[in-house]
């Protein structure tokens, strides 16, 4: 057990605070540092370094064939990592960075340890939208490999609380500058034959990418093109994935189903289970927008905000499922957002949670 530091820093921090500079410096001496981003908070070493790689892979618990995300402070790094990017991924850098996109490009051999890229020719990039981030990046003076901050199977981090309640005693140190903000991971995209293939959705949706490239494939990413929860939850597994989309992902403790239908219908549908299940002496959750929240009278009642701001529910998401588990919440429901906009990485999250269970009504 090694002791842990929790340097609390301010929302704009910049790379001559203390803190960061400490931090920085540890991650120069091969160490593992959390910091926030703008999705949530990483897990950070010096992507150059293998021990220190491998340092991550242990702290988290993670299977080694799943490659880390590099991140980057200035946009010159791009070609110290990479064999050069196309002109569609540079149009996406120009349009998202800093921001929630990572860019899978050729990786230039030897620029990053081959445990970042768990062997693959490619390697993820990406321009973190927080000061923390780009402060520590940039004191660092290396590119930064990092994963979500979350010990592997456990929801991703959206708080250095989170963070520690994971990896107290394992890592170097955690930068707190607060909750972040969108609270989905980066969107990962890689282009290839004039398409821009959407690995895994998260904070960019496809209809942004829309407005910048003209072919974007993103499976069931939007109503306007036949997506729906239930396809999505009956999405094939061999649709384009980033490798780490085939874990086994976050399940809570209790058991999920995710429920989908006109809202009336929804709201009854929950209602009625919860009753029968608090009858069978379950301990009860649901995850509901503000619209309905008032109808359910379960042990544990959590919003995701309003239908209407999927960013909302994005925020909320990780945070609500830890806390199920906290109450230790045997039975769980949860009502899917329309898969538009944020609400389509949300729902991927959920789904995934759930274990594919989704009830349409
Ligand atoms: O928002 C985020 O992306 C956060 C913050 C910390 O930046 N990071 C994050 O990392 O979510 P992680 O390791 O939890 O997820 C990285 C995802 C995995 O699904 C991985 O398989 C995929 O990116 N990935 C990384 N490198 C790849 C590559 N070369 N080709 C395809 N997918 C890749
Ligand atoms: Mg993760």
């Amino acid at each position: 057990m090694r002791m842990t530091n929790h340097w609390k820093v301010p929302p704009a921090v910049g790379p001559e605070d203390p803190g960061i500079l400490e931090a920085a410096r540890l991650i120069r001496a091969g160490g593992l540092v959390a910091f926030p981003t703008e999705t949530v908070y990483g897990l950070g070493a010096d992507a150059r370094s293998t021990a220190a790689v491998e340092g991550i892979f242990e702290a988290k618990g993670r299977p080694s064939d799943n490659p880390l995300i590099v991140h980057i402070a200035q946009r010159e790094q791009v070609d110290e990592l990479t064999e050069g990017a196309d002109e569609l991924s540079r149009r996406l850098m120009d349009a998202f960075w800093p921001g929630p996109l990572t860019l899978v490009l050729p990786v230039k051999p030897g620029a990053v340890s081959p445990r970042v890229t768990a062997g693959l020719a490619t390697v993820g990039v990406r321009m973190p939208d927080h000061p923390a981030a780009l402060a520590l990046i940039a004191a660092a003076g290396c590119p930064v490999a990092a994963p979500s901050a979350n010990r592997s199977g456990r929801p991703s981090p959206t708080t250095a609380e989170h963070v520690l309640a994971d990896l107290a005693g394992r890592i170097a140190g955690v930068v707190d500058a607060g909750p972040t903000g969108v609270g989905v991971e980066s969107t990962v995209v890689e282009v290839a034959g004039g398409d821009v293939h959407v690995l895994r959705p998260g904070g960019v949706t496809a209809a942004q990418l829309r407005t910048v490239v003209p072919r974007v494939s993103a499976p069931h990413e939007d109503a306007a093109d036949g997506g729906s929860p239930a396809a999505a939850a009956e999405e094939p597994d061999h649709a384009p994935k980033a490798p780490g989309m085939k874990y086994t992902h976050y399940a809570p403790q209790g058991r999920l189903t995710l429920v989908d239908g006109d809202p009336e219908r929804t709201a009854a549908w929950i209602r009625e289970e919860l009753r029968r299940a608090k009858a069978a002496g379950e301990r009860t959750g649901v995850l509901a927008f503000d619209e309905h929240l008032a109808l359910y009278d379960a042990d544990v009642v959590l919003s995701c905000g309003s239908r209407e701001r999927p960013e909302e529910a994005a925020r909320r998401l990780y945070a609500a499922l830890r806390t199920f588990d906290e109450e230790g919440a045997t039975f769980l429901l949860a009502e899917a957002p329309d898969s538009q906009g944020l609400g389509s990485a949300v729902l991927n999250r959920l789904i995934k949670a759930a274990g594919h269970r989704l009830v349409q009504v």
